[in-house]
């Protein structure tokens, strides 16, 4: 694992965003995973503003990101492709065609996440996968015990993941306790990963991370197995790393 320290938040995005330009840059037609939550939404404003000023494109890209809630139709607000098409994809220009999400409407979930992993591999799989990390180490919606070899498939929330998440649902509103995810194996399998981590509720997490065991317990310390795995983050994050 690499790891590179930051002042703050603004610095991550702007790192984050510049190896995504690299990426791109070198390999115009470049698999990017792509990651929701509050993180990455800076290193997204960045790559629109880049995009739009013609310093990148994202024309010949494809994307696939890491995980949706199931029982959400993609039009639904709180739906993880929707917060893409609004955070990236109708700002960039994507062809929204290349653009995959894991379905949450899906009427046979099972088949679904093998056919997401079919996709995956036809398109020559992750060049670059972006990662965010949860209080729990979770990545993706992978939650502590998930198998470390786990591909894409359902998953059950946390009852922590649901009460972090709950800020973006109204209050009386269904929010989902399952999702399609890809798998630890899966994201393992990304040719590079790169995981964001910014503030202080962050910090143990980044600690059990990165200096703890290689356990289920800690999904994201299987990034300890990656050997391109770039880990940044800013001064809070890092702040019980010893
Ligand atoms: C999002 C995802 C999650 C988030 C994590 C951190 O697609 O897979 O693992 O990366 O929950 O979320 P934020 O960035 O909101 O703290």
């Amino acid at each position: 694992m690499q790891i590179v320290i930051l002042n703050d938040a603004a610095e991550v995005a702007a790192y984050g965003a510049d190896i995504f330009s690299t990426q791109l840059q070198r390999k115009a037609e470049s698999v990017l995973g792509l990651a929701t939550g509050s993180t990455p939404v800076a290193l997204y404003q960045e790559l629109i503003r880049r995009n739009r000023e013609g310093e990148l494109s994202f024309k010949d890209a494809t994307t696939f990101n890491l995980d949706e809630y199931l029982g959400l139709e993609g039009s639904h607000p709180q739906s993880y492709r929707h917060f893409m098409n609004e955070q990236l994809f109708n700002h960039i220009d994507i062809d929204i065609d290349n653009t995959h999400v894991p379905p949450g409407d899906a009427k046979n979930p099972i088949t679904a996440c093998q056919d997401y992993e079919a996709r995956m591999a036809a398109a020559g799989g992750v060049d670059i996968q972006l990662l965010g990390i949860g209080r729990n180490g979770h990545i993706g919606f992978n939650e502590p015990s998930s198998g470390l070899t786990s591909r894409t498939r359902v998953k059950t929330l946390t009852k922590e993941t649901i009460e972090d998440n709950a800020r973006f649902f109204e209050e009386g509103e269904y929010q989902p306790h399952l999702s399609i995810t890809m798998g630890i194996g899966t994201i393992l399998d990304a040719k590079k990963v790169v995981l964001l981590a910014t503030g202080e509720n962050k910090a143990d997490a980044i600690q059990a991370m990165v200096e703890g065991p290689l356990t289920a317990s800690c999904p994201a310390s299987a990034l300890q197995l990656h050997k391109d795995a770039v880990i940044v983050i800013d001064l809070l994050a890092a702040s019980k790393l010893k």
